[in-house]
């Protein structure tokens, strides 16, 4: 029995060496160990024996079993180990591998200049008015002092909607809105936003642009104080060693009205962009006409005031030299990822 109990020991241990996956072991301790194993079975055949054998053989019996044990946790440990190892392997996650950065977007060019000269009209203290672009005609028109009959309103090729409805064809009718809800209070504001035209779509047109709009009312306010805040803003926006220079030019809701230059980067030598002249003209300005202040309300006799509009579109073309208004609207990725 000894002898049967050795064999079975070096039997077991030579499986459990050899086996190479942990559920194996499983299938060993079973085998060797279960209800219906071979230690087990060798235990039932105790009953057989002498009675002074039984606690030999029983002794050998939990030697043989302990080794067994002991040779199954053994293996067990390091099948475990190297199976973990191998599974690490194969889950390796490189944390070095560079994550999908998101695409960043950044602001149209057309904004960028819109910011920057509102920014500059800010910091002289005026604050940002809105209108509808969907106007009436006589926001529009009839309180600029354009009546229907009026000669320049053919300078607007307007997209009317209904014969009193039209999309603005400036900012100005922004003024009479502002106007009508602050008298009597002073007034400083700016209004950028887009403007239609019946025009059709070529490199220096677009049906659609975006103008922003000035206006300042208060007492004793002179075209003097007008051309002060123009040269501020040239300077700021073009350069310190900028001047303006105004024109005189007509406007119906400005009197007087001029068309406002500035100095070019030339300096006056001349080149492509002042065309040789030296000068570029950036906007239209004036006095508030006494008519249009009494129109939406204010004495013309206690205040005064003036009002200037420029075209975005055309001031980010020469700031970036660009030569073709289309670009501004095709979304062409090629041309916007350069602002
Ligand atoms: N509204 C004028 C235009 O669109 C510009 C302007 C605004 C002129 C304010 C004078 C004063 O051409």
């Amino acid at each position: 029995m000894k002898e049967q109990l050795g064999k079975i020991k070096a039997e077991a241990l030579a499986e459990i060496g050899n086996a190479e996956q942990s559920n194996t072991l499983n299938d060993i301790r079973i085998k060797f160990l279960g209800k219906k194993g071979v230690l087990t079975a060798i235990l039932r055949g105790m009953g057989d024996l002498a009675p002074e054998e039984r606690p030999v053989i029983g002794e050998i019996v939990n030697q043989v079993r302990q080794s067994i044990e002991k040779a199954l946790d053994d293996r067990g440990l390091t099948l475990a180990a190297r199976e973990q190892q191998v599974k690490l392997a194969q889950e390796t996650l490189d944390i070095f591998l560079p994550g999908r950065s998101p695409r960043m977007g950044h602001a149209h060019p057309l904004q960028l200049v819109l910011e920057e000269i509102e920014d500059i009209f800010l910091g002289m203290g005026f604050t940002i008015a809105e209108g509808p672009e969907v106007e009436q005609d006589y926001y529009n028109f009839e309180a600029l002092n354009l009546p229907k009959d009026h000669p320049a309103r053919d300078m607007h090729d307007s997209l009317y909607i209904t014969p009193e409805v039209l999309l603005r064809t400036h900012t100005s009718p922004v003024q009479i809105r502002t106007m009508e809800r602050m008298h009597p209070n002073p007034i400083r504001i700016i209004a950028p936003g887009r403007v239609y035209r019946r025009d059709a779509l070529d490199a220096s047109h677009s049906p659609m642009f975006l103008q922003l709009e000035g206006l300042l009312v208060d007492k004793g306010v002179t075209f003097g104080d007008l051309k002060g805040v123009l040269t501020l803003f040239a300077k700021k926006f073009y350069g310190e060693d900028r001047q303006i220079r105004m024109r005189p030019s007509f406007f119906p809701f400005t009197e007087p009205s001029a068309e406002v230059d500035v100095s070019c980067g030339c300096l006056g030598k001349g080149c492509r962009v002042c065309k040789g002249t030296g000068w570029i003209e950036i906007l239209g300005a004036g006095s508030v006409n006494p008519i249009v202040l009494k129109m939406a309300g204010y004495d013309p006799e206690e205040v005064s005031g003036f009002a200037f509009g420029m075209g975005i579109e055309r001031i980010a073309m020469r700031k970036y030299d660009i030569n073709d208004i289309r670009v501004f609207y095709e979304n062409d990725q090629r041309f916007l990822n350069q602002f």
